[in-house]
């Protein structure tokens, strides 16, 4: 009975897997032709506490999330994430990975589709569940698996064809316990899409007087690239005019310590040396050959980590 019964599935589970699913491009083309979009979220830890959020997208990378305990802004130029607890900040630019890993965390991952061109790619299998209400809006439950990450359930509205929530499972803390991790769900109760991209102001944020700003807790990734894969560029380039006390412009390129003030973190084009570089004024001998110069920005776009 047991071997008939999965041999009776298995069919059925095959046909019903497409990575590009009709599906999931409904939902980014109707996120994606709004100019701007605003949700407001219930977001429930199954068994727990609810807690309201905003998420605001806005053309072409504007964003506000909020929730009682944090606020992330992107003004398209400045990427702000704010602790309203420890009243601390953390800044960056607002490129496309950054953005992409703010609106990533499964809670709005679902409208990160807004900004991010790559949201379908990552999706490796949808299946199309049972239609049922939700706070009186008709959804029907998708289960979407992803690369490299954990599966999650999209309740997409029949009437728009876009995610009005999500289900997943937050992982126990002890992974080794053999608990089966709490479920949270994200509802929008409200979603009201604009005819026409919203102000600027909306996206504007300055710092609280009283916060501060942090060091973002920057362990470097795995595969980050090192100061050592770089320091011989500087060495045989940079190193014989920007050497110790006596560099030009004060420029001393021998040590990490010393490169280290001429870049920012995470942003190649605005850092100092990038900035030489790429208009090809350092070194004055002649351009660097292109694989140096992706090397070096990479090394930056990275962290910069010694
Ligand atoms: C042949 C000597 C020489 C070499 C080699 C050289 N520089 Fe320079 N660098 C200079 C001089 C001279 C200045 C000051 C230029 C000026 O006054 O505008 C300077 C200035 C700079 C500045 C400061 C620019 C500013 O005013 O903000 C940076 C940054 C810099 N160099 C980076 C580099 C890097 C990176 C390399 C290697 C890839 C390099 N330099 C190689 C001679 C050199």
């Amino acid at each position: 009975m047991r071997a008939l019964y999965a041999l009776a599935l298995a069919p059925l589970a095959i046909g019903l897997y497409s990575p590009a699913d009709p599906i999931v491009d409904k939902h980014v083309a109707t996120l994606t032709k709004a100019p701007a979009v605003t949700l407001k979220l219930a977001i429930t830890q199954v068994g727990g506490a609810t807690e309201e959020g905003t998420l605001v997208l806005s053309k072409p990378n504007f964003f506000k999330w909020e929730t009682p305990r944090t606020l992330a802004v992107s003004d398209g130029k400045d990427l702000f994430e704010y602790d309203k607890a420890k009243k601390t900040y953390v800044k960056k630019p607002a490129s496309p990975e950054n953005l992409r890993k703010v609106l990533g965390s499964d809670a709005t991952w679902a409208w990160s589709a807004f900004l991010d061109e790559d949201f379908a790619k990552s999706i490796t299998g949808v299946r199309k569940g049972a239609g049922r209400k939700v706070r009186n809006v008709q959804v029907t439950d998708v289960a979407i698996s992803r690369k490299d990450r954990s599966d999650l359930t999209l309740f997409i509205e029949d009437a728009t064809g876009m995610a009005r929530g999500v289900s997943f499972i937050t992982a126990g803390a002890a992974a080794a316990e053999e608990s089966a991790g709490s479920e949270t769900i994200v509802f929008a109760k409200e979603v009201t899409f604009a005819e026409a991209p919203l102000a600027g102001e909306t996206f504007a944020w300055t710092p609280p007087a009283d916060a501060k700003e942090a060091a973002e807790a920057a362990a470097p990734s795995a595969d980050a690239t090192t100061f050592a894969a770089v320091k011989s560029i500087f060495d045989m380039n940079c190193a014989g005019c920007h050497m110790g006390p006596g560099a030009k412009k004060g420029v001393d390129l021998t040590s990490y310590a010393g490169v280290r003030k001429n870049v920012t973190p995470g942003n190649p084009s605005g850092s100092r040396i990038m900035r030489e570089i790429n208009r090809g004024s350092m070194p004055p001998t002649g351009r660097l050959p292109k694989e140096q110069i992706d090397l070096l920005a990479k090394w930056i776009a990275d962290g910069a980590h010694e």
